[in-house]
């Protein structure tokens, strides 16, 4: 049964329920081939040229469909099935990849591990993942035979988000410190963020165990530290609401500074980024590339005070520490999952970790066609 009201129809779903749908939207959305491109699924008109006034001619109900006739005699019907789901669209909002969960400890990873070769061939394993990325801002894959970092990255966003690097890069680690990167030596690498010097940092960061010995490194270190900097700015708000007030109103400088390509990158920056309504959106933050230098003199002592106070929260309840075995691959959220290594104790050990980033709306596009596959 449906009623017509002045700017909308009421129609008893199939659930019992009964839902309400504006003419102007039951126009705009028009199923027929004169209005879109079905296989495109494409609308051929503009919105805006709706009058917003509209309304039905006549209305019919059958069983299966609304039929409706406009003024100008244009003919629409719309499946109840199709109403439904439109319905439930409005009134049930899916996830978001914004809808984060702060770690209340280590353990959130070890439900985010999946096989390599279950990413490639399992749909819904491929959507579990990308889901538990955006929720707790990191994945672990674990490495499988037969499964490269290049048809990951095809898999889990279709291409890589470029950067100074390129694609990727080859982080080899040798046992000499005549290298441009501090990157590549066997020191330990304090915990950071990637590419602070962008004014918009990478998205999402993976890591790819292309050459490990898994025996080796597990005899000598070089363990990969991840810790989640959002619980561990959300503690420094509820702790110490001074200090996370620095660090989210004093810029510090980040500065990269590569004479072969001819060129110096340098981004003014707080180190915790907050949204209008105090929502944390983003850290960034790499000690090895951060300057202070541009600081005023009264703000330096806050701001070294409050810095110190916010990494010293990034401790063992809220990090995750990744033994490499070859073909693994973690995916992380360089805008909340700080990385870094632990000192490999033999200097003469070499490991090869591949690096690259993904932007969110790749990964989001591909979760959200997957997701549709498989429903
Ligand atoms: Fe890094
Ligand atoms: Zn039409």
């Amino acid at each position: 049964m449906t009623t017509q009201h002045a700017q909308y129809l009421s129609a008893d779903l199939p659930s019992g329920r009964v839902a309400h749908f504006h003419w102007v939207w039951l126009r705009d959305s028009c199923l027929c081939d004169e209005c879109r491109n079905v296989h495109a699924k494409q609308k051929y008109f503009d919105s805006a040229t709706i009058p917003t006034d509209i309304t039905a001619s006549t209305v019919r109900r059958t069983a299966e469909q609304v039929e409706i006739v406009w003024p100008d005699g244009h003919r629409s019907s719309y499946p109840t099935r199709w109403l439904a789901e439109r319905e439930e669209h409005r009134s049930a909002r899916p996830p978001e990849p914004r809808d984060r969960i702060p770690w209340t400890s280590p353990d959130v990873v070890a439900d985010n591990r999946f096989g390599s070769r279950d990413i490639l061939v399992d749909d819904s394993a491929l959507v579990t993942a990308l889901q538990r990325l955006f929720g707790h801002g990191i994945v672990v894959i674990s490495g499988q035979p037969g499964v490269d970092s290049n048809t990951l990255c095809d898999r889990l966003a279709g291409f890589v988000d470029r950067s100074y690097f390129g694609e990727y890069f080859d982080l080899e680690t040798k046992p000499d410190d005549k290298t441009d990167s501090i990157s590549f030596s066997t020191r330990p690498l304090p915990m950071h963020t990637d590419i602070p010097y962008y004014t918009t940092p990478p998205d999402y960061q993976f890591l790819y165990g292309l050459d490990v010995n898994a025996a080796a490194t597990a005899a000598t270190g070089g363990r990969t530290r991840f810790a989640d900097g959002l619980a561990a700015a959300q503690r420094l708000r509820d702790d110490d609401p001074d200090a996370f007030g620095v660090l989210t109103t004093t810029p510090v400088t980040y500065r990269a500074e590569y004479p072969a390509a001819e060129k110096i990158y340098q981004n003014e920056t707080t180190i915790i980024r907050t949204d209008p309504t105090g929502e944390i959106t983003g850290l960034i933050n790499n000690p090895t590339k951060m300057y202070f230098d541009k600081v005023p003199f009264e703000s330096t002592m806050p701001l070294y005070q409050a810095y110190s106070r916010f990494k010293g929260l990034l401790g063992d309840e809220v990090s995750y520490f990744h033994s490499w075995h070859p073909g693994d691959m973690i995916v992380f959220d360089n805008r909340r999952i700080f990385h870094g290594r632990e000192e490999f104790s033999a200097s003469t050990i070499t490991r090869t970790l591949r690096g690259g980033y993904f932007s969110e709306i790749e990964l989001a596009a591909r979760m959200r066609f997957v997701a549709e596959r498989i429903s």
